[in-house]
């Protein structure tokens, strides 16, 4: 049988398919679940400086056509995270990780990310620079300026493996300016992508989700096109050394193929898991597996990035 074995920098994992940040990642025991599941992986909840309470609930809602949400980054703290991911390392047969980071303003990114350079955690760490929920707080990456000024700072410290979860984007200029941005850095990765910000969703004649006025970020099927966009223009853009991590409307193994074909290394489950729980990840590799079989591709190195072109 095919296999969905990948690697990111120079860390593997059997399987290619794991959490979104956000997902099933709060606390420790639902990081287990899903390291315990068919999952090649898990990333924590963001973790920030202090932790948070985040956004007034209700504040995450299933829709006919997938999800939102305004959470806030509710988390218990980048410390917490932290020790957990220290503590599975140091487990002979552990799985690799990922700790999903950022402050809340760039000196607490800084604060944050100095600490980790000094622990001992040697796996990949994720900033997440596309939030789109804190009342206030822009999503970073849609300012490039920013953005290259956060990552020429964090690489005069930190030399651990590492890369970046950002927003999607919606015009052409904008993918070669933020790819301009992103191949300046030794990055080990981008993630493509966190949710549509800032959508709505009505029932009768109200907002499904309480914060700012219903507005939130939006995952599922009505995100698959977007984030395919964004996983193939930055596969095309981005050096070769920067893998990409695909994320946004994966709910069967024909999702996740889609997100390989367009050069994602790693395809990442959110809504679906948020709707089917951690045995989620063993259906669609089976459903992956199954598609490689019949096309006879053995692992996805045989497909990855060769989405094809009409002539
Ligand atoms: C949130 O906590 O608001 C969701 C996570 C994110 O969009 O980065």
């Amino acid at each position: 049988m095919a296999s969905t074995h990948t690697k990111i920098g120079d860390f593997t994992f059997d399987n290619c398919l794991m959490n979104a940040a956000g997902v099933y990642c709060m606390t420790r025991e639902e990081l287990a679940e899903v390291d315990a599941s068919a999952a090649g992986s898990f990333v924590t909840k963001t973790g920030t400086l202090t932790k948070r309470a985040g956004n007034p609930e209700p504040r995450y809602a299933d829709t006919t056509l997938g999800s939102i949400n305004s959470m806030g980054l509710p988390n218990l703290g980048y410390q917490y995270y932290l020790d957990y991911v220290i503590e599975l390392q140091n487990q002979p047969n552990s799985k690799n990780h990922f700790l999903s980071l950022v402050g809340m303003s760039p000196e607490e990114t800084h604060t944050i990310l100095k600490a980790v350079q000094a622990s001992d955690y040697h796996g990949l760490v994720e900033l997440n620079l596309s939030c789109p929920n804190v009342p206030g707080k822009p999503q970073i990456a849609y300012d490039f300026e920013t953005t290259e000024a956060i990552l020429t700072e964090v690489f005069t410290y930190y030399t651990k493996p590492f890369g970046v979860k950002l927003p999607p984007y919606f015009d052409i200029v904008h993918f070669d300016q933020a790819a301009a941005v992103f191949n300046k850095f030794p990055l080990t990765f981008v993630n493509c992508i966190n949710s549509i910000g800032n959508g709505l969703v009505i029932d009768d004649e109200t907002v499904v989700i309480k914060p700012k006025n219903g507005f939130g970020g939006i995952g599922g099927d009505y995100v698959k096109p977007t984030a395919l966009a964004n996983v193939h223009a930055f596969y095309q853009r981005l050096n070769p050394s920067i893998q990409i991590i695909g994320t946004g409307g994966v709910k069967t193994g024909r999702d996740a193929f889609e997100h390989i074909l367009c050069g994602a290394s790693m395809v990442q489950l959110g809504t679906i898991l948020h709707q089917e729980g951690p045995a989620v990840f063993e259906r669609i590799t089976n459903e992956l597996k199954a598609i490689m079989d019949e096309k006879g591709y053995k692992n996805i190195e045989d497909f990855r990035g060769k989405l094809q072109y009409m002539n």
